[in-house]
């Protein structure tokens, strides 16, 4: 329950009114953070005002922009339903999904644990269960085809049994399914699960690559930027497993000519890959993934 404060000096029977300067509006909204009780939360909220009165002050922020902000905001939040999580796109075309994966992976990456790349807004909660070798491209669906096998591995190499990997990948045409009326529900998407030595393989299509969603506020920002809107063709992966930090992360085509210019900051050096060619119209990618020990946390799925 909310507590009431009777210490905060902003109250209107304070008699030391205070000067009505920046400064000391900043120490009067860090002031009424003082009893946030989970210190988490405290830390938090009270960085997260520091900075945004210092950005306000710093850019000279008018009540009109501050209501196109929030105008913006609240766009965002219209524009998210179950085709598309347009706050997911907006975390991920500001390079903040991708920071917050960095951050997250630190001693991971340090280790030589695989890097991690943003989920995105196109994961769904329900793929199916899938078995190895199997075929995630629906029967009809053009293009080259791709044999993907991979182990999952701790940080010292150990094989991880019985770890389930969740796939996703957009068709040859640059369209995840749930955006394409002409794809089988659940196209080009499975989970599997690992096998005693830690092996999983599946069959698909070479993935193209793709713009991203620019038909709400997202592609409004990206327009007023002059920004290019393309990801370099890849694979979704996230892999969990009792014991070890989820792994979000995508191999990018390295051969795409966006490899070296993703719209959402993604495509990092170690996660570019060769898609080797067997014949004329097939090619197979082969992957370590290496996780690292820890708590292991099934990520918020954007989509049903
Ligand atoms: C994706 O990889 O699916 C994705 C990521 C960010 C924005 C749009 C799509
Ligand atoms: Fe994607």
């Amino acid at each position: 329950m909310n507590q009431p404060d009777t210490t905060t000096p902003t109250r209107p029977d304070n008699r030391e009114a205070l000067p009505a300067t920046p400064e000391a509006l900043r120490e009067a909204v860090l002031a009424a953070n003082r009893h946030t009780t989970n210190p988490r939360l405290k830390q938090v909220l009270d960085s997260l005002l520091r900075h945004l009165h210092a950005f306000a002050v710093e850019v000279d922020l008018g009540y009109q922009e501050l209501e196109v902000g929030i105008d913006f905001l609240v766009r965002i939040g219209k524009a998210t339903g179950p085709e598309k999580h347009e706050g997911i796109l907006l975390a991920d075309i500001l390079g903040l999904a991708t920071l917050v994966g960095l951050i997250d992976a630190k001693k991971a990456l340090a280790a030589g644990g695989t890097e991690p790349a943003l989920i995105g807004p196109f994961w769904r909660a329900a793929q199916p269960l899938r078995e190895n070798g199997a075929n995630i491209a629906a029967d009809g669906t053009p293009g080259d085809k791709l044999f993907v096998s991979g182990r999952i591995l701790s940080l010292d190499g150990e094989p991880i049994a019985n770890a389930r990997i969740e796939t996703w990948q957009a068709s040859p045409g640059g369209l995840y399914e749930n955006q394409d009326p002409e794809q089988a529900e659940m196209n080009l998407r499975g989970r599997f699960q690992t096998d005693s030595d830690g092996r999983f393989s599946f069959n698909s299509v070479r993935p193209a690559g793709y713009a991203v969603p620019v038909d709400g506020p997202c592609g409004e920002l990206l327009e007023a930027q002059q920004r290019a809107i393309m990801r370099p063709a890849h694979l979704h992966f996230i892999v969990m497993a009792e014991g070890y930090k989820t792994l979000a992360t995508q191999i990018f085509d390295a051969d795409d000519p966006n490899a070296y210019r993703d719209v959402v900051f993604g495509a990092v050096g170690s996660l570019l890959h060769r898609f080797e060619q067997v014949s004329d119209k097939s090619f197979r990618l082969n992957l370590d993934l290496k996780l690292e020990p820890g708590a292991m946390r099934v990520p918020m799925c954007p989509l049903p």
